[in-house]
């Protein structure tokens, strides 16, 4: 059987630890197995699918990025763009395929799976929203990189005795605003799962110098809603092949940050984590689950298995069909919210 691997949407740490995962597996079951470039895109265009042989994957274990390149490219939203997907695999003599990404890329495999085209999913995105699994690769790095950052900012915001506002990704839920907001001691984190009045921002900045805390360190993710900064934003809003707003432009903490200033008078000074938390090495933890489910991916398309993923479910393996995996947005619950306000 000859096996294709496709890493789609935006990247993560770990992604090349799946790859190798499925190669290796593919490998030592006999199989052959094909790169896809570039996400969907490689399935669009000619000339981006190739053969991997054990040196392409040789090394590649802590590397962050994907030697395979990815895109946000929708082939649903192109003219019969999914059976020309699957002419291409078939084209290049591609038996099944593995996916993997997140809601959007799975989104599009379900279809492929739908037309009769064998493919199996492995869970990844930094924002770490896909229902069901308890793991996707790249959120335990990202977090890593907002905890890191958290303990820099806390020695500048304390010797300067300012407030100090950090935009985290975070499109649509707040799991790595929250739980990186945690781990690094954040007073204040706004996620989009709830809503918090600018007034209420105010008021907490106020509480805390009154109990004689100079500085304040606010943990906000990009798709975080403050009712009284979304007037001023107005309707800048940039989408992406599957209909999503370019958050890093919206600015939120940008606009926080003047807001606060204006309104308390404190000194207060932003920064904007972006990509930084998409790139670098691989936690460990993400190695060892892109790993597993990679290697757990491959021994379900030779079971001839299609249509399902594997995730991580009470810390083993445990396999779901795609349906149940994009179906809805995993969002951050009120109780683990309300534990950071412990520590405000
Ligand atoms: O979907 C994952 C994510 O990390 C979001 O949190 C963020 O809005 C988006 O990617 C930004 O990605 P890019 O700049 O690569 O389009």
């Amino acid at each position: 059987m000859r096996i294709g691997v496709l890493t789609g949407g935006g990247d993560a740490p770990g992604l090349n630890a799946a790859i190798r995962a499925v190669a290796r597996r593919g490998f030592q079951l006999g199989h052959q197995v094909s790169g896809v470039k570039n996400g969907w895109a490689g399935c669009l265009e000619e000339g981006l699918i190739d053969e991997l042989t054990p040196a392409d994957v040789r090394g590649i274990l802590p590397l962050g990025g994907t030697i395979l390149g990815t895109s946000r490219t929708n082939p649903a939203k192109e003219k019969d763009g999914i059976s020309r997907v699957i002419e291409t695999l078939r084209h290049h003599a591609v038996d099944a395929l593995v996916t993997i990404g997140g809601d959007d890329t799975l989104s599009v495999a379900a279809k492929l799976h739908d037309a009769g085209f064998p493919t199996v999913g492995v869970p990844k995105t930094i924002d770490n929203d896909l229902s069901v699994t308890e793991f996707c690769i790249g959120f335990d790095t990202a977090v890593g990189v907002v905890t890191d950052a958290l303990d820099r900012l806390h020695t500048t915001a304390s010797a300067h005795h300012r407030v100090m506002v950090v935009e985290v990704m975070g499109r649509d839920t707040g799991w790595v605003a929250l739980i990186g907001g945690i781990a690094g001691g954040a007073d204040l984190i706004i996620i989009p799962e709830f809503e918090v009045p600018l007034t209420d921002v105010v008021g907490h900045l106020y509480r805390r110098r009154g109990e004689g805390k100079l500085f304040s360190i606010i943990v906000i993710a990009e798709g975080a809603h403050v009712p009284e900064l979304e007037r001023e934003q107005g309707g800048n809003a940039e989408k992406d092949a599957f209909g999503h707003i370019r958050l890093a432009k919206r600015g939120v903490g940008d606009l926080l940050a003047g807001a606060v200033e204006h309104r308390t008078g404190f000194e207060t000074r932003v920064t904007v984590l972006g990509h930084l938390q998409r790139g670098g090495s691989p936690s460990p933890v993400d190695r060892l689950w892109a790993t597993r489910l990679g290697v757990a991916a491959v021994e379900l398309i030779v079971q001839g298995k299609s249509g399902v993923i594997p995730i991580r479910r009470n810390g083993d393996v445990d396999v779901v069909p795609f349906a149940d995996v994009v179906q809805e947005q995993r969002r951050v619950p009120r109780d683990l919210y309300e534990l950071n306000q412990v520590f405000g």
